[in-house]
């Protein structure tokens, strides 16, 4: 039996969901992250398996959701189909693990993130369950900035970024990837955006 979804958010067309420990979960995030197109911009390295994936739902994702409900992966379906189109993450940004080098010291700021399935794209839908995310982090006196990034070749990205109001701080470049990083960020009244140059 299917359980039942743990919602944590609703948009028009979006439901996002925390994922559950079960196979079906992690083979939708090996199927999602199957597909060439998806991984372009993503990591140079080996893909996660579904039991590397089970793993990192039981380690990561649930103690995420345990230590802040509102924060972590979560998976998100199409509410008129309930097909799953991938997921958004929202989690404290000192979590990225290339958070020293994009200067993502302070843990009040949060960071967006999103991987969807390619037939999703283009309908407006990343936009969609990012503003969602981003209206919550307004209304949330704990969060001082809403943070994300993305490599400079990866427009469709840091488009989203700027639909939802974000604004770009810096490049930055990663051990491991021939692309610079570009860091956005969208900050509460009285907060700089973390990782500015101080040297400039
Ligand atoms: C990035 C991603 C989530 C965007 O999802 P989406 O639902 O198609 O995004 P939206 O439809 O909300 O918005 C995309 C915007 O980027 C634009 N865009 C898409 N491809 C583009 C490109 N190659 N160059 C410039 N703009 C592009 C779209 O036109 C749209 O902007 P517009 O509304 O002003 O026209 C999706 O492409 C994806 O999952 N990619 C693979 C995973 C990934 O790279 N995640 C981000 C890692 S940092």
């Amino acid at each position: 039996m299917t359980p039942a979804w743990d919602v944590v958010l609703e948009t028009d067309r979006l439901v996002l969901r925390r994922f559950a420990d079960t196979d079906a979960d992690a083979a939708l995030l090996v199927d999602l992250d199957s597909d060439p197109e998806v991984m372009r911009y993503i990591r140079p390295f080996a893909p996660y398996t579904a039991d590397d994936y089970r793993d990192r739902i039981r380690t990561v994702y649930l103690a995420q959701y345990a230590a802040h409900p509102a924060r972590g992966v979560f998976a998100a379906h199409e509410k008129a189909a309930g097909d799953f189109v991938g997921w958004f993450i929202f989690r404290t940004a000192t979590e990225y693990r290339f958070a020293a080098e994009a200067g993502w010291t302070r843990p009040s700021d949060v960071e967006l993130g999103y991987r969807l399935r390619r037939a999703a794209w283009g309908r407006g839908l990343a936009t969609e369950g990012s503003k969602a995310l981003v209206a919550s982090a307004g209304a949330d006196p704990e969060v001082t900035c809403v943070v994300s990034c993305a490599l400079v070749p990866n427009r469709a990205s840091t488009r989203v970024m700027e639909k939802c109001g974000l604004a770009r701080v810096r490049e930055v470049r990663l051990p491991g990837y021939d692309d610079p990083l570009v860091l956005y960020a969208r900050c509460k009244p009285g907060y700089d955006p973390p990782g500015q140059a101080t040297d400039q």
